[in-house]
């Protein structure tokens, strides 16, 4: 029994193998102090402690060196205990009793040395720094993922990623002292958290580092901006969306002045859209809005879109004639208006507003409106106004309707003959006094102002004051379009055609009022 413990204690001292035993092992890091237990079945409690068949530390030995003796010590128990953990400190050790003869190995223990992981370094290229630390990178761009860390004996890296869309997925693994790997064309998806996670194979240990990366992108279009009108029909909601970057970017809204002043209108946001409302008192004809996107990742850095405000227009027939039992439709177009005009129907110079009805018929939407009157009569003779509004102003196109009893009809007929002779009589004579204006004596004011202005325009504003009280700040009326028509008709007075007098009066009255309060259009 004795012999054999010796002879394997002694097998032991040459090869640093338990034959047949499971050899306890302890780990110890590097630096550190690690204690090797002695489970003492000895008599006399003295203990040997052998390495690799050198002894190291004995209970009643003398004294051995003294850089061994601060590096080994032994504990009243009989344990080993080494400071400064060393690579070269890794080894079978043994403890047993004093005389070689009656040793009695109680104890035989592997010791390694591990250290790590350390000094880990996690690198994602070429992202820039936000100033909390956090990473961000312009989607579609080729990014490498780079981490090192070190490790003894051995160690496994690995890159994951977390995300709120996605629970933890490992991207790359390995186990050198360093991982990359590279994704070529990042999209979104890998916005969240990146973590290298080194761990020592023997020790289980582990080191991490997480970096916050944002994935950033801007749309390739330009910001959409709309102009519509609000709830109350005089303020002017400006809206310009961009949507499609991330993260959010900032919308600069601002009027176009061609000269110095103060704009009235100069607002930022951060967002990706941005509504702004303005009312008559700030607009006017032919302004203009601009609305700037700005985004780090956009290209070019800064895109905008622009609005030109437009007044309404409304155009078409100043003059109409029916006769008595037909149906009658007025039309109007509206073009031109910026934000798009209400356009409604009005009648009598009390601008009544036109209620659809078997009566009248309006037909929406535009671009043109009209309004059939079912069959007429000669209370329907008059003025009807087609009105349009935006948040600029209100413009009318004023309409004269006459009414002419089917009685009259043949009369009507010659009447009408008589008129275009007229007109054609008064067109030669209009044009040759025309070649010869130079030999003509103009005395009159009236003609002087036809020569540089819209005669029809000026007519129809003088008219604002007197006939119209609307609530409203700008209120213009205007009949276009015709121009020639009228101006015929204005020179006819002499002519006693008993049909067409009633508009000469009307229309001869309005033009020669005198110009006060002119709107410019
Ligand atoms: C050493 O002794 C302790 C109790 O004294 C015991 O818990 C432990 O298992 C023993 N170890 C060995 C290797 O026998
Ligand atoms: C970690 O880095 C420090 C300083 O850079 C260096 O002194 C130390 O030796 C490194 N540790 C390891 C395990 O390489
Ligand atoms: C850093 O800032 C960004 C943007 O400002 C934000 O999304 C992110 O959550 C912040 N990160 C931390 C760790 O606070
Ligand atoms: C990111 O970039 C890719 C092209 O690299 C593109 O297909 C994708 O639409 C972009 N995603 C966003 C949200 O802009
Ligand atoms: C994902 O991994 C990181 C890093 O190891 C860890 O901090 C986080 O708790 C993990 N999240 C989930 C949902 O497992
Ligand atoms: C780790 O290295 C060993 C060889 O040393 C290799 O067989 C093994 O596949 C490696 N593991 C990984 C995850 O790369
Ligand atoms: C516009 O009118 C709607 C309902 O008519 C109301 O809900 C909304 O708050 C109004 N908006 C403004 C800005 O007054
Ligand atoms: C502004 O425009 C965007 C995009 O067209 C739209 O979704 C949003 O509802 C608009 N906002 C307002 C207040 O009109
Ligand atoms: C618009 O506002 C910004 C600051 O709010 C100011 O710096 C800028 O001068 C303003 N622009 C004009 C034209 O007044
Ligand atoms: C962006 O605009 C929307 C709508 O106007 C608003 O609800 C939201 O609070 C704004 N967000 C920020 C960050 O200002
Ligand atoms: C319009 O402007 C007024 C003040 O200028 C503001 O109180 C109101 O909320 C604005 N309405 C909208 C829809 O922006
Ligand atoms: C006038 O219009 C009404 C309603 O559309 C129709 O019933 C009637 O026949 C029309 N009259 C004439 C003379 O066209």
């Amino acid at each position: 029994m004795e012999r054999s413990t010796f002879l394997k204690f002694f097998f032991l001292l040459l090869t640093g193998t338990a034959i047949g035993e499971t050899v306890d092992r302890i780990l110890g890091t590097l630096g550190d102090s690690a204690l090797l237990p002695c489970n003492t079945t000895a008599g006399n409690g003295m203990i040997q402690w052998l390495k690799d068949g050198k002894l190291v530390a004995s209970q009643h030995s003398a004294t051995p060196s003294p850089s061994e003796s601060e590096h080994f010590s032994l504990t009243d128990q009989g344990g080993l205990i080494i400071h400064g953990l060393l690579f070269s400190d890794e080894g079978i050790y043994l403890c047993g009793g004093p005389q070689l003869d009656s040793i009695v190995v109680t104890q035989s223990i592997e010791l390694r040395v591990v250290s790590g992981p350390a000094n880990l370094t996690a690198e994602i290229k070429p992202a820039s720094v936000l100033p909390n630390g956090t990473l961000f990178i312009q989607n579609g761009s080729t990014v490498i993922f780079k981490c090192s860390s070190k490790s003894h004996p051995s160690q496994s890296l690995s890159w994951s990623f977390d995300s709120l869309a996605s629970d933890n997925t490992t991207l790359a693994s390995g186990n050198g002292s360093s991982l990359e790997f590279t994704i070529s064309k990042i999209q979104p998806s890998y916005q969240g958290t990146h973590s290298c996670i080194a761990q020592n194979t023997l020790s289980s240990s582990t080191a991490s580092q997480s970096t916050l990366l944002l994935v950033y992108y801007a749309p390739d279009r330009h910001p959409d901006c709309q102009c519509t009108t609000g709830n109350d029909s005089s303020v002017l909601l400006l809206n310009c969306s961009w949507d499609g970057a991330y993260p959010l970017p900032t919308l600069h809204w601002e009027e176009e002045l061609d000269t110095q002043g103060l704009p009235v209108l100069n607002i930022s946001e951060n967002n990706n859209t941005l509504v702004v409302n303005l009312s008559r008192p700030q607009l006017h004809e032919g302004q203009t809005f601009k609305c700037t996107g700005y985004h780090p990742m956009s290209d070019p850095k800064e895109k905008s879109c622009a609005v030109t405000l437009r007044a309404p227009y409304p155009q078409g027939d100043a003059m109409r004639t029916a006769f008595e039992g037909s149906n009658v439709t007025l039309t109007c177009t509206e073009v031109s208006s910026l934000p798009v005009a209400k356009t409604t129907w009005r009648k009598t110079i009390r601008q009544e507003e036109i209620i659809p009805s078997s009566k009248y018929i309006i037909s929406e939407p535009g671009p043109t409106f009209s309004l059939t009157i079912v069959n007429i009569s000669k209370q329907d003779e008059g003025v009807y106004f087609c009105r349009s509004e935006n948040p600029l102003l209100v413009r009318e196109l004023e309409v004269f309707l006459t009414v002419k009893s089917s009685a009259t009809y043949a009369g009507g007929i010659v009447g009408a003959f008589i008129a275009v002779l007229i007109i054609g009589v008064g067109i030669t004579v209009g044009i040759s006094a025309y070649r010869n204006r130079d030999r003509i004596c103009l005395g009159n004011v009236f003609g002087q102002t036809h020569e540089r202005q819209n005669d029809i325009l000026n007519l129809v504003d003088s008219d604002e004051d007197e006939i119209f009280e609307e609530p409203v700040s700008r209120i213009t009326t205007t009949a276009n379009g015709h121009t020639t028509s009228l101006v015929q008709i204005h020179r006819i007075p002499s002519s006693d055609h008993e049909d067409l007098g009633n508009t000469d009066t009307e229309a001869e009255a309005r033009t020669q009022t005198p110009e006060e309060g002119h709107v410019p259009l």
